[in-house]
C-alpha cells in the first residue's frame, strides 16, 4: 500500500487513525485482484465473504421495496418492521428472552456495530480484552475509539478457548470490557456454556461491560450448537452488548446489515447519537430484505452449513499430516487456523508466516499470515473456506502441493 508524505503545508498533529493499518488481508486480496485482472487463476482463501447468492425471497423483498418507493430517509435505528422482527428473533432464537424492539439497532454490517459499541463504551484510555488472535478490525475499532486492547492468548493447547483465569490476571483499574467472540474469527474455536458463564462473573465481579460478537452464529458445525452470552448473563444483561450480521448468516455480505443489542437506557441515548450523526441510517432497500431474511424461509441457511460442512472438510483433508503444518479443525466461522514451526518454514526456504503468505499469494493462493491477528500468534496462518466448493477441492489440492514441497512455490 502507497504511504504518501505529507508536503508541509499538509502537515498536521499525530491523529488516532494514523496508528491505524490499511488492513494486511487487504493488500493481500490487492495481489490477487490484479492477478485474476491479468488472467491468472487465483485461489480466493484470503477473505471471508461467502460465497453464495442471496436467497430469492430476500432478492425478491428488495426489489418490491423498490417498486414500491420505499427509497425515502428511514428511522436512523432502524426500520420498525425489522427491528421487531428481530427482537424476535433474539427472544426466541437466541435466548434474549427480554429483549424488545427498542433495545435492537441497525447498523452497516457487525463492522460498524462495533465502531458504535465501542464508540459508545469507551472514552480516552479505557481497556477492552480481547482474544489473541482476533479478526483485526476488533483491535483497529477499539483504537478508533480511543481505547487500549488488552490481548490475552487462546492457544491450540486448549483447543483456542478463552482463559477465565488468563483473562481475570489481564484486568486492571482501566478495564471497561471484556470482547467475546464465539465462533471465533480466526481460528474457529466455539466457548463452552460454562466458559461464556466464568467470563460474566469476572464481568460482575470487576464492574465490567461484555461486548459478544455472535457475527458467526450460523456458521457452526454439528455437533456444536451456539449459545448467546446474553442468555446466561442474568442480573448482568444490562451489561451486555451483542453484534450480529447478515453478512455471514445469509451471504449479504455486500448489503452490509448488522444489529447491535443493548438493554442499557445510557448506552441507548448515545447509540442514537452516533447513528444520527453518522450514517442516518441503513439503506432502506437492504433493511427490507434484511426482513424478509428473518421472516421468510430459513432452509438456506442449513443448505449454507451442509456445504460449509464439505468445504471445511476438503480442506482439512488438504491440509493433514504435513510436516510443520498443525490445523485446527474448526466448530464453527470458516476458516482452517494453521500453526506452523521452523521446519515448515526450512524445507519452503522463508523465515516466516507472513513470508509463506506473500509467497503462497504469488503464485495465486491467498491466505492470511498469523501477525495480521495478534502479537503472540506470528507462526500461524488463516485460510478462508467461504469461497465456491470447487475452489476449495482444487485450492486445498494445490495448497497441499505447495506446502509439501511438491510444486516448488
Ligand atoms: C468476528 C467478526 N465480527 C464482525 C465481522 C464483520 O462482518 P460484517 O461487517 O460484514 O457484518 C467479521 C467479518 O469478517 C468478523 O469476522
Amino acid at each position: 500500500m502507497t504511504s504518501f508524505a505529507p508536503t508541509s503545508s499538509e502537515r498536521l498533529a499525530a491523529h488516532r487513525l494514523d496508528d491505524i493499518s490499511f488492513g494486511k488481508i487487504v493488500q493481500i486480496r490487492e495481489v490477487l485482484l490484479k492477478a485474476q485482472a491479468k488472467g491468472a487463476r487465483v485461489i480466493r482463501f484470503e477473505s471471508g465473504d461467502p460465497s453464495f447468492s442471496v436467497a430469492p425471497h430476500v432478492l425478491d423483498a428488495i426489489n418490491a421495496a423498490g417498486k414500491a418507493g420505499k427509497t425515502h430517509y428511514i428511522p436512523n435505528d432502524g426500520i420498525p418492521e425489522l427491528r421487531a422482527a428481530l427482537a424476535e428473533k433474539l427472544r426466541t432464537k437466541n435466548k434474549l428472552t427480554t429483549i424488545t424492539q427498542h433495545d435492537v439497532f441497525l447498523t452497516n454490517g457487525a463492522m460498524h456495530a462495533l465502531f458504535v459499541a465501542f464508540g459508545v463504551l469507551l472514552a480516552a484510555g479505557d481497556g477492552v480484552i480481547i482474544p489473541d488472535p482476533m479478526w483485526t478490525e476488533v483491535a483497529e475499532n477499539i483504537k478508533l475509539a480511543g481505547g487500549i486492547p488488552t490481548r490475552v492468548a487462546v492457544t491450540a493447547a486448549s483447543d483456542y478457548a478463552y482463559d477465565p483465569a488468563a483473562i481475570a490476571d489481564a484486568i486492571t483499574p482501566s478495564t471497561r470490557a471484556i470482547f467475546v467472540n464465539t465462533p471465533h474469527n480466526p481460528t474457529g474455536s466455539m466457548a463452552s456454556v460454562d466458559t461464556l458463564e466464568a467470563i460474566i462473573e469476572l464481568a460482575r465481579e470487576h464492574d465490567l461491560w461484555i461486548v459478544s460478537d455472535e457475527a458467526y452464529e450460523d456458521v457452526v458445525y454439528e455437533p456444536n450448537v451456539h449459545t448467546s452470552l446474553g442468555s446466561l448473563a442474568g442480573d448482568w444483561a444490562d451489561r451486555v452488548i451483542s453484534v450480529f450480521s447478515f453478512s455471514k448468516s445469509h451471504a449479504m455480505a455486500g448489503l452490509r446489515t448488522g444489529y447491535l443489542v443493548t438493554r442499557s437506557p445510557l448506552l441507548k441515548e448515545r447509540i442514537q447519537k452516533l447513528l444520527r450523526c453518522t450514517i442516518n441510517g441503513v439503506n432502506s432497500l437492504a433493511q427490507w430484505g434484511a426482513l424478509a431474511a428473518v421472516t421468510g424461509p430459513q432452509d438456506h441457511l442449513a443448505a449454507m452449513r451442509a456445504e460449509y460442512t464439505l468445504r471445511r472438510d476438503l480442506m482439512i483433508e488438504g491440509l493433514r499430516d504435513i510436516p510443520g503444518v498443525r490445523a485446527f479443525t474448526p466448530r464453527g466461522a470458516f476458516y482452517v487456523w494453521a500453526e506452523l514451526d521452523q521446519e515448515i518454514y526450512a524445507k519452503l526456504g522463508v523465515s516466516s508466516a507472513d513470508e509463506l503468505s506473500a509467497r503462497l499469494a504469488q503464485n495465486g493462493i491467498g491466505s492470511a499470515p498469523g501477525d495480521a491477528f495478534g502479537e503472540q500468534c506470528t507462526d500461524a496462518i488463516r485460510f478462508a473456506f467461504s469461497c465456491e466448493t470447487d475452489m476449495v477441492r482444487t485450492g486445498s489440492a494445490l495448497l497441499r502441493a505447495a506446502l509439501t514441497g511438491e510444486e516448488t512455490l
